[in-house]
């Protein structure tokens, strides 16, 4: 080459050449993102919440634990999910209804329970035969008379969708979808359902009508006797009891998990926290209204072998109240109804 211009300009465009096809610098991977962490806020005057050390909650667990539990893809034929036997409106039991219907038709033998506050017991079912939100969230999906699935066909199913993956790593950090990731997700979400702001939070009892305030003294004194099993502030010691219920099915509650005959006919103290949306009540959802409930304690108990000792007065039927007391008695159980709960969007069908 003659040209040293020539010579040079041929150089820059082999160097130009050069680095327009080196292979370009691999992309510095971006971090993965972890789940950001769940600060529960407890309620003034309630206890510790029980939260398993191997489930911290995170805001994209429970965002992930309340898409399921709304969503039907978790029953057999697409049909039913949990929200369908645990209304928002009705404190998350099942719409009125004594006995749950599942998805082929066939009516279980227990009233569906309540759904708040549950991040403070020990003891989930009527009979108390699991002993997490984790364990409990595993049992409807496979009930023949509930979802009526598998959890291989439901986790195959979650792991097909179009979004389950993504909400799966974004909450556990793992592609892999289990049936113990969507139950700690459901739990997650189930410990966030808090009920603490009923008219009796808000004004205290100087701020109750007269007859709650007397209803007030009748639940809290030795005339009702109410607090003994339905205390603190969660309305309930989460504990089992047979309050005198007549015996009308082969169910023997408690005594079928630790088959203990002291154990026979006793029932979870459901919370009387929004007792008004629940109806109807008791484990076999046999009183429609609170009157009927308070007839039962007033004149109705029957005897049987492990009644609680708490029910003294059954040989009389009960503590025997009058019209008025009755009524004082619904008063205060209604000051206890929490619609910035059953309200709460939060909590609702995302
Ligand atoms: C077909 C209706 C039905 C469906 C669907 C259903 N439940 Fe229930 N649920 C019930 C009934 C009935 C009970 C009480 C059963 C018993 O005691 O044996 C109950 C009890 C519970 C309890 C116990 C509450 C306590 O205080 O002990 C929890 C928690 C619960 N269900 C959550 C769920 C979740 C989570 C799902 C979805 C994975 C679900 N349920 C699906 C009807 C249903
Ligand atoms: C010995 C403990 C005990 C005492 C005392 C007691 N209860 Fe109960 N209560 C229970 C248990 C246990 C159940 C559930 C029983 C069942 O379903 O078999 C229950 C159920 C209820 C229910 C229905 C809840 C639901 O969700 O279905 C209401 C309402 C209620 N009690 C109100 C009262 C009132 C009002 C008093 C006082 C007059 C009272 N209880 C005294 C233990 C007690």
């Amino acid at each position: 080459m003659k040209n040293p211009l020539l010579y040079l300009l041929s150089l820059f465009t082999t160097l130009f050449l050069y680095q327009c096809n080196r292979a370009p610098e691999p992309p510095i991977p971006e971090p993965e993102p972890t789940p950001t962490p769940y600060v529960i806020e407890i309620p003034q005057g309630f206890p510790d919440m029980i939260i398993p050390d191997n489930n911290p909650m995170t805001e994209e667990g429970i965002a992930l634990g309340r898409k399921l539990f709304y969503d039907p893809i978790l029953s057999a034929d697409n049909t039913q999910s949990c929200g369908s036997c645990h209304a928002q409106e009705h404190g998350f039991t099942d719409n009125l209804k004594a006995f749950s219907v599942g998805i082929d038709g066939i009516e279980g033998t227990r009233n569906s329970m309540p759904i708040f506050n549950a991040g403070w017991s020990a003891s989930f079912f009527w009979d108390g035969r699991e002993p997490t939100l984790e364990a409990q969230a595993l049992k409807p999906v496979t009930n023949p008379i509930e979802m009526h699935n598998t959890w291989p066909a439901a986790v195959a199913s979650l792991q097909a969708h179009p979004e389950y993956p993504d909400l799966f790593k974004a909450a556990f950090e793992t592609d892999t979808i289990t049936k113990d990731l969507a139950a700690k997700a459901i739990a997650q979400f189930e410990r966030t359902i808090i009920s603490a702001n009923s008219l009796y939070d808000q004004v205290g009892l100087d701020g109750l009508s007269p007859a709650a305030k007397r209803g007030f003294d009748i639940f809290y004194t030795e005339r009702g006797d109410c607090f003994h099993c339905h205390g603190t502030k969660l309305f309930t010691d989460n504990d089992f009891h047979n309050n005198g219920l007549e015996v009308l099915s082969p169910d023997i509650g408690y005594g079928e998990i630790t088959g203990l005959d002291s154990d026979f006919f006793k029932f979870k103290t459901p919370s009387l926290r929004n007792i008004e949306f629940t109806a109807p009540y008791m484990h076999d959802g046999r009183f429609q209204t609170l009157e009927e409930v308070i007839n039962h304690y007033s004149e109705g108990l029957v005897f049987s072998q492990t009644i609680d000792p708490l029910m003294k007065n059954v040989g009389q039927g009960g503590v025997q109240l009058t019209a008025d007391e009755k009524q004082d008695l619904i008063a205060f159980l209604k000051a206890l109804s929490d619609t910035s709960f059953t309200n709460n969007p939060n909590y609702s069908q995302p």
